[in-house]
Parts: structure tokens; C-alpha cells; sequence
């Protein structure tokens, strides 16, 4: 009895004690502690168009209080100047070039869906190694990262076989070209030169047809036949492929075309419904939503409720709307309870497009005080873009940090905070967030950060430890027409490519802290630094370049350019053609 009455507070101490181990293991590894992230990304966005970030007619109350209740980054980089390389620098932490996303010429994005360019299934993305964590992963709107290799239906570089359990949206992107009216977009030039061939040939046909019926001139059948052939083959190749309305602008439900052409009266509605219903879904698990946003990018579709409503025309009719769908977005997070276990951000690819105008006004962004948009690699205005960092609880509110950051270190960032690791065969470019948006450091990691346009070192940037100087050098800038305005408004976008670039040497070297304009370049005589920023930036670059591996190049006009059987189609190829009927059967994951 003695003995038994002193051993049951042992053996119950025993058994809570296991209990409770057994139960914090559990925790350990319990998934409803890891947080969830929502991330919401526009195209095409301009820094200056936010009134968070100085713009005092567009209003963006819903992005204005995400950042009052959150963390503002004034330096957030984006890798690239354009939306593939951008987005495929996000999607893998790593710059594009990595990834064979650098271009070497005038094709640096995805043109066709009927190509087989896009993110190589060698890369990992962070979605996948969330997946492995348990997460469920979706992705709503833009992808533009590719789709096929070899077949219509092998979705080789298909946002499902890139860590994403849910996919809806555009595989491709908004092109003009999917807004019927709005002139087109893609290789214009060469377009037109195509149709003049085929135009040229056709009269050439009819000619000698004539001259033969007429009986002046004695041709052969073979060669009538044969300069028919031609005249066939030239058509097919100026008309097929430029069919975009019907090749280009689809939609898919995760490998299924949805809708050929889409209906971009109803995409805004039909977008962010989607991304709503993902999140009530998987509410009870832990997730990620990449909302990856087709506005603002041109054609500027817009729905009623926001047409003609703001003082900045079609353009800042869009932004209002992307501010409204972000609202929407915040809503659902904290209707559902779920704010201070989500982190949320806020971002564009890259900066907006000022060369984009016509009779109407401006359709492209405004990058503020910055120079240069998009498209150009070097100048501020083309990679300096919007970053928001919400998760309440966890960031400090209304914090502003003017550290240099990089749309690159969302992988990382979020790697970390799901208790994954970073895969260690290959080399990152994007550091973890946590410590300096949480307050814990004061710095940046980035000492250095290399700014790409295509497959060329356009720029790199410099903050010295120990001092709030940001030195900037620029190897070339893109060449202005006409000389002198701030952008390439003659060929309509900037390259960067020998052509269409003046390379300096020295470089040009400007200190954004001091001129964030970059409208003065320093000099030995202005800068007391000026020798020691050339050199150091001499051995970053140096150093880095050491760490690039080759890879194929995934930019190349064999791999761009549109093959009938590679192009997605919901019926009968080539009559595409499906409409997504109202109240589709809900989705999977
Ligand atoms: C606000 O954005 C519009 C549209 O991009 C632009 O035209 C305007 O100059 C911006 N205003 C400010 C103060 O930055
Ligand atoms: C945590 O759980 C997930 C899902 O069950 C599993 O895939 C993962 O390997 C686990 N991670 C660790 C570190 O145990």
C-alpha cells in the first residue's frame, strides 16, 4: 500500500511528462504552426504609382494601410527589367541568368505559348520546397515562365510541375494582342515585313499566271506550282503564328485550357474570386497564394465599377482596381482569422513602362523620382519597385527600411520561416528577410547586388559596411531616341544589347543615397571614394562572375519562336476554342 501510494505521483508525473514530450515533438513538426504566405505581385507597376510610395492622385487606400500595418521598403530591386526574367529570378532566388532566362539579343521574354522557352524543370522553385513541407501551394493570374517542351500536352515548364498543387489562371500573359482593337505587340516588325513577302509573292504569282493565260510567256506548271507552294508557306508563316488573340490569350484551370480566347471583361472578378476560394479552402492547413496579377500591364482591360473613375486616365483607373483587389485580398486574411499567422507582400516585377503612350495618353507606369522603366537593366526607375511586408504580430507596424532588398530574397525569406532548407548544390543570390523587416539587424546582407538586362551586367550596386552611401556603377546605359528624351520612345522599348547600348569605361558611378535621381555621375574630383568604389566593384564583379555555371540558354529564337504542335488548344487544333461556362465545378487542392 506504502509503496503504491508513493509511486502513483512518480508514475502520473511519468506519464504527462511523456505525454507532453510526445505532444511538443508533435509541435515540432506540426504544420499549424508554420505560417501562411500570401504574396501579391502586379506587372508592370511603377514605384510612383502608389500613394504609400508619393503619388497623390491615384488612390491605393488598401496598399497605403498594408504598409501602415507593416513594413515599407524603399531599395526593394527587382532582378530583371522585364517579366520572365524577373519572375523566373523570384520564382528560383537566383538571377536568370542562372537559369538560362538571360537573353543574348532582342527576345528576352516568352512570346508564344507555342514555344518550348520557359523555367527548367532543373530548377527549383520555392513552392516546391513548401510542397515538401507540407504546404498546399496555389497560383492565381500570370505565370509567363513557359509551358511545353516537346508535345501540346507535356506542361513540361506548367506551374504544377514547379511546386504549385493549384494553378489558375494565364500561362502566357496580357498582351495587346488580346484585346481585340488594340494594335499588336509581339516581333511587329518582323510581322509586317512577313506580310509584305507574302504580299510581294502573291502579285508575282498573279502576274506570271496572267502573262501564261494570256499566252505571252511559256512557264512551266512545276514552277507555278512551285512559286504557289512559296506563296502558301510565306502566308502560313506571317499569319499563323500571329493568330495571338486565339494562340496567346488563354486561360487554364491547372492542366485543362479553360478558355480560348480569354474574356477580360470578367478576369478581374473571376481572378481574385479564385484566389479568395483558395484561401478559404485550405484556411484549416498551412498554404501559399502567389496572386500574380495580369493588371497593369497593356491592353489596360478594366471592369465598369472602375472605368473612368480616377484622375490618371485608363492607367490609374487600373491601378485603383489592383487596389481594390488587394483590399479584397486582406479581407479574406483577416475575415478568416488567419492575419497573425500570414505573412503577406506586396510587390511589382519591375518598373513601369514609360514608353507606352498613345493619342489617349499614358498606359505604362510612373517610376517617380527614379530614371528609366522598364526594359532597362542599369537605371533605377526600370528595377526599383514597391515592397510590402505584412504580418501583424510578427513585423512591426508602419516601418520603413531604405536597405537595399531584392525581390530575390522572397525565396529564402520564406525557405526559412517553413523550416525547409535551402538546397545546397547551387548558388542563391537572395538572403532572408526575417531579421531586418523583424528589427533584429540594421543592415542588409546586400553589400553588392548585380543588376542584369538580358545575359549583359548592366549595373552593380554598392552600400559599404559601416556607411549609408549606395554607390551605383553603370558598365553601359541604353542608348535614348530621340537623344536626349528618358527613354527609347523611337523603337518603342529599350535592348540591351551591343546595338542599342554605349558601354563606359570608366563606368559611370553615382551614390544614391545622395542622388537617388542618378542625374549627376561622380568623378575623382567629387568623390573621395571614387577610385576605391571602381575597385571594389572591379572584384565583386570578378568574384561573382566565378560563381555563374553555364547553362543552355532557353532565350534562343528555335526555342521562342511558335510550332503549331506545341500550342495549347481546348477543342480541335486549330479551331481553339472553349468559354469557361459560370459556376464550373469547383477545384481540387
Ligand atoms: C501618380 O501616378 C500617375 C500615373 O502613373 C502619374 O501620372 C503622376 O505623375 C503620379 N503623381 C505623382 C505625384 O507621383
Ligand atoms: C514535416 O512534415 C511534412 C509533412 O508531413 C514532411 O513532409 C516533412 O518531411 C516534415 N519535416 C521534418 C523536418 O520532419
Amino acid at each position: 500500500m506504502e509503496h503504491s501510494r508513493l509511486m502513483w505521483p512518480f508514475t502520473s508525473g511519468l506519464i504527462i511528462l511523456i505525454v507532453s514530450a510526445t505532444y511538443c515533438d508533435g509541435l515540432d513538426n506540426d504544420s499549424s504552426l508554420k505560417p501562411n504566405f500570401v504574396l501579391m505581385m502586379v506587372d508592370d507597376l511603377g514605384i510612383g504609382d502608389i500613394g504609400c510610395y508619393g503619388n497623390d492622385t491615384i488612390r491605393t487606400p488598401n496598399i497605403d494601410k498594408l504598409a501602415l500595418d507593416g513594413v515599407k521598403l524603399t531599395q526593394h530591386i527587382a532582378a530583371a527589367p522585364l517579366c520572365t526574367p524577373s519572375r523566373a529570378a523570384f520564382m528560383t532566388g537566383r538571377y536568370a541568368l542562372r537559369s538560362g532566362l538571360g537573353a543574348t539579343g532582342r527576345v528576352q521574354v516568352i512570346l508564344f505559348l507555342g514555344g518550348s522557352a520557359g523555367l527548367p524543370p532543373s530548377e527549383t522553385t520555392f513552392a516546391k520546397l513548401l510542397q515538401r513541407e507540407g504546404y498546399t501551394t496555389g497560383i492565381v493570374g500570370k505565370w509567363h515562365l513557359g509551358l511545353n517542351c516537346e508535345s501540346r500536352n507535356d506542361h513540361c515548364h506548367h506551374p504544377n510541375n514547379h511546386g504549385f498543387d493549384y494553378f489558375y489562371g494565364l500561362p502566357f500573359t496580357l498582351f495587346n494582342d488580346c484585346k481585340s482593337g488594340e494594335g499588336s505587340e509581339v516581333l511587329v516588325d518582323i510581322q509586317l515585313r512577313l506580310r509584305d513577302l507574302t504580299v510581294l509573292l502573291g502579285l508575282a504569282l498573279l502576274t506570271l499566271v496572267c502573262v501564261c493565260a494570256a499566252g505571252l510567256l511559256d512557264v512551266s506548271g512545276k514552277a507555278l506550282v512551285l512559286l504557289a507552294l512559296l506563296w502558301l508557306l510565306a502566308f502560313g508563316v506571317w499569319y499563323v503564328p500571329f493568330r495571338l488573340h486565339t494562340w496567346n490569350c488563354i486561360l487554364m484551370r491547372n492542366q485543362d485550357v479553360v478558355e480560348q480566347p480569354m474574356n477580360l471583361e470578367t478576369l478581374s472578378e473571376r481572378l481574385i474570386g479564385e484566389a479568395e476560394q483558395f484561401v478559404e479552402r485550405n484556411q484549416h492547413k498551412p498554404f501559399m497564394l502567389f496572386l500574380s496579377l495580369a493588371h497593369v500591364h497593356t491592353p489596360l482591360f478594366i471592369s465598369k465599377d472602375f472605368a473612368g473613375k480616377s484622375k490618371n486616365g485608363l492607367y490609374g483607373d487600373n491601378v485603383e482596381e489592383v487596389d481594390w483587389m488587394i483590399g479584397r485580398m486582406v479581407n479574406v486574411i483577416d475575415r478568416l482569422d488567419l492575419s497573425d499567422r500570414t505573412l503577406m507582400y506586396f510587390t511589382s516585377d519591375h518598373g513601369g513602362f514609360i514608353e507606352d503612350s498613345d493619342a489617349r495618353g499614358q498606359k505604362g507606369g510612373w517610376n517617380g523620382i527614379y530614371r528609366g522603366g522598364k526594359a532597362m537593366g542599369g537605371w533605377e526607375g526600370g528595377i526599383r519597385v514597391p515592397g510590402i511586408f505584412r504580418w501583424p504580430g510578427r513585423l512591426p507596424a508602419g516601418k520603413v527600411i531604405d536597405e537595399p532588398t531584392s525581390l530575390m530574397d522572397v525565396y529564402p525569406t520564406l525557405v526559412n520561416l517553413a523550416g525547409a532548407e535551402l538546397p545546397k548544390d547551387r548558388t542563391f543570390d537572395g538572403h532572408d528577410l526575417m531579421p531586418l523587416i523583424e528589427g533584429r539587424t540594421e543592415r542588409s546582407e546586400h553589400e553588392f547586388m548585380f543588376h542584369y538586362c538580358g545575359i549583359y551586367l548592366n549595373a552593380a550596386r554598392w552600400h559599404p559596411p559601416g556607411s549609408d552611401a549606395i554607390f551605383k556603377v553603370h558598365f553601359f546605359t541604353p542608348n535614348f531616341s530621340p537623344p536626349g528624351a528618358g527613354g527609347c520612345y523611337e523603337i518603342g522599348i529599350c535592348m540591351c544589347h551591343p546595338e542599342f547600348v554605349t558601354y563606359h569605361d570608366p563606368p559611370l558611378v553615382f551614390n544614391l543615397a545622395a542622388d537617388p535621381s542618378e542625374s549627376t555621375p561622380l568623378s575623382a574630383e567629387t568623390e573621395p571614394r571614387y577610385a576605391e568604389v571602381l575597385q571594389r566593384m572591379g572584384r565583386a564583379v570578378e568574384e561573382h562572375r566565378r560563381t555563374l555555371r553555364p547553362v543552355p540558354n532557353q532565350l534562343t529564337w528555335e526555342k521562342v519562336l511558335w510550332r503549331p504542335w506545341l500550342q495549347p488548344c481546348c477543342g480541335t487544333f486549330p479551331f481553339c476554342s472553349c468559354s469557361e461556362a459560370s459556376g464550373t465545378a469547383g477545384p481540387a487542392a
